[in-house]
């Protein structure tokens, strides 16, 4: 039963079609999601009546997709996570590290505001190159070799970091400064709207920058809330 003290959290892993009705109502679900849906929809200013009615709807209709995350094994969501999530985050940087200077080449003596979001977008590109770096190469493998051994009852592997608890930590960080930038080019660029002068190109542009932001709130999702508590819950069995 849904009710308005359940976390955004807890909401989005147990009825997982509630993470596009998030999105559209503006609720963080991946780095605010600790919050209660209360107090998440009084940040986002909608009614939390009538989002509990619209999640009640959702649950019945549960997507099979959605729900197969909490089932998958840790290997196959990290798998999925690498697959979907980091190889469009790193095609999309590469196509719109080139975009964004076309436009701003064009328009940023007329826009201002496209200098700010190319500053925010480097920026945002500079935090999660190395942050996918690190989640490849180091914790994910560890992840993935922890679940190996508790399958064959082994102890866990050594850890260099001491508890898997510390990177965790230090990439839920990370999903925070990359979720703060996010907002920020949204607020620089009043929600990606365009001007009426917008050519092709900066529709394009907005378009993908949305469409970034929205493969990055899953993306985040699923490592804070399905895939970092289970990996967390697996080194202390
Ligand atoms: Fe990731
Ligand atoms: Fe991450």
């Amino acid at each position: 039963m849904i009710n308005s003290t359940m976390t955004v959290r807890e909401l989005a892993v147990q009825v997982p079609e509630s993470t596009r009705l998030f999105e559209t109502l503006k609720i963080d679900y991946c780095c605010g999601g600790n919050k209660p849906l209360a107090e998440a929809c009084e940040s986002a200013g909608v009614e939390v009546d009538n989002v509990i009615a619209l999640l009640g709807a959702l649950g019945k209709t549960d997507s099979k997709d959605a729900a197969d995350f909490q089932q998958l094994s840790l290997n196959d969501l990290i798998t999925h996570i690498i697959e979907t999530h980091h190889v469009f985050t790193k095609s999309e940087m590469v196509r719109l590290e080139a975009l964004t200077q076309k436009v701003i080449d064009a328009h940023g003596a007329n826009h201002p505001e496209l200098l700010k979001a190319g500053a925010l977008f480097r920026q945002l590109c500079a935090e999660l190159t190395p942050h996918m770096f690190k989640e490849e190469q180091v914790l994910f493998p560890y992840i993935a070799a922890m679940e190996g051994a508790a399958s064959h009852d082994q102890p866990r592997p050594f850890a260099p970091f001491g508890t898997v608890a510390n990177p965790i930590r230090m990439m839920m960080r990370e999903h925070d400064a990359a979720g703060d930038i996010l907002r920020e080019l949204r607020a620089v660029t009043s929600d990606y709207k365009l001007p009426s002068d917008a050519c092709f190109s900066y529709q394009t542009l907005y378009q993908a920058f949305a469409g970034l932001e929205k493969d990055l709130h899953q993306h985040i999702h699923l490592e804070n809330n399905v895939l970092f508590p289970k990996a967390a819950a697996l080194e202390t069995r």
